[in-house]
């Protein structure tokens, strides 16, 4: 199976197979990264990425399948995003996915994002449903009850800010590079995170959402209160706010954990699994492991190059459902926003992540 992946700032194609025992292969798998074109402005800028992904896609599926050393009529379907994610990119993918299929005659698959993020401990370990996972990135902040190849339930998600935006906008604020993450990380590390005492988010609270922009706040009104930020002032805020967003993360995973745990009585050792870009963060990962030792559930993370978005994981979706279902057509449009769970509750505010 071919995966394509436009979503948002990489470009990334993949040839996976399943093996004889069911579990996935990677055959290969490129990723270009467009974060160099986006430092400059912060953020991810929309028109920049789908420009670059349609400057670039056509050459990474050629570099894939060569390096795969597969022809298009080896293939057994092309697998692409259809969403959700920034409309121009996802376009450029899927665009792509369906002329290939309709010139070669292969099944077509339009896979959901969040889909492919869900399944990857499938690919990665042979993982099945059900688990619980705890999604973390730049787009989506999400706690997902895996049922079955898509039978999924949200058990939780932001109702505001993204934990990785969470991570870019207070390094921003502190006059750290983008992407914020690994620099907030860095700079966490020697700090005082018992400086400041910043708000945990939802703690306590009845559901399973999550929210990051009081903590923004807190960060913000800290650093304003500074005259002149130092690099141990920043250390001191950057430890405070991982120590808070860690806490909150925690908080709310403990809270799923039951509701997973009432979902599925008789599943003996319960996996968590966190994935997304900010599950490399290591004060994080640190916490989730303390949490799921507590609650007696097992603790698993994939690779960081397919924790962050890939085309492994794409092509990998793409053959879990070709097992459970047929093809798509070639009417299925692309869409910003695509819940992965269809009955749960919108969130007006979370932007593309609900
Ligand atoms: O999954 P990803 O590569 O892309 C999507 O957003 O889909 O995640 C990128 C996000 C960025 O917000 C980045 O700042 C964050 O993950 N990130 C981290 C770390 N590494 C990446 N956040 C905290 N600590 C890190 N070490
Ligand atoms: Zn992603």
């Amino acid at each position: 199976m071919l995966g394509i992946e436009t979503s948002c700032d990489e470009t990334a194609a993949a040839v996976v197979a399943r093996k004889p025992d069911g579990s996935g292969e990677i055959i290969s798998s490129v990723v270009l990264s467009q974060t160099a074109l986006h430092a400059p402005y912060g953020g991810v800028v929309p028109e920049i990425a789908a420009r670059s992904h349609l400057t670039h896609l056509d050459g990474l599926i050629d570099q894939a399948m060569s390096e795969a050393n597969c022809d298009l009529d080896d293939l057994s379907g092309i697998a692409a995003t259809a969403g959700p994610g920034l409309i121009g990119g996802v376009l450029t993918g899927l665009m792509t996915a369906k002329a290939m299929a309709l010139a070669t005659g292969k099944p077509f698959y339009g896979i959901n994002h969040l889909e492919g993020h869900a399944l990857t401990p499938g690919l990665t370990e042979g993982l099945r449903p059900p688990y619980l996972i705890l999604l973390v990135s730049g787009g989506h902040t999400q706690l997902v009850s895996v049922d079955g190849v898509g039978v999924y339930a949200r058990l939780g998600t932001t109702i505001d800010d993204a934990l990785g935006e969470a991570f870019d906008k207070t390094a921003k604020l502190l006059g750290l590079g983008y992407p914020g993450g690994p620099a907030v990380e860095q700079a966490a590390a020697g700090g005082n995170s018992q400086r400041f005492r910043f708000p945990v988010p939802m703690k306590g609270r009845d559901d399973c959402n999550f929210s990051f922009s009081g903590l923004k706040t807190a960060v913000r009104q800290a650093a304003t209160k500074i005259e002149v930020l130092e690099v141990q002032d920043v250390a001191d805020i950057c430890a405070a706010f991982q120590q808070a967003a860690g806490e909150a993360v925690a908080d709310r995973v403990q809270r799923a954990m039951k509701t997973f745990r009432n979902l599925h009585p008789a599943v003996q050792t319960p996996v968590l699994v966190a994935s997304g870009g900010v599950a490399a963060n290591l004060a994080l990962r640190t916490c989730l492991k303390r949490t799921c030792d507590q609650a007696g559930f097992r603790l698993s993370v994939p690779p960081v190059a397919l924790c962050t978005d890939n085309a492994a994981m794409i092509a990998w979706a793409g053959l879990e459902n070709a097992a459970v279902r047929g093809p798509d057509e070639f009417s299925l449009s692309a869409r910003a926003r695509w819940p992965l769970d269809g009955d749960a509750e919108p969130q007006p505010f979370a932007g593309v992540k609900a």
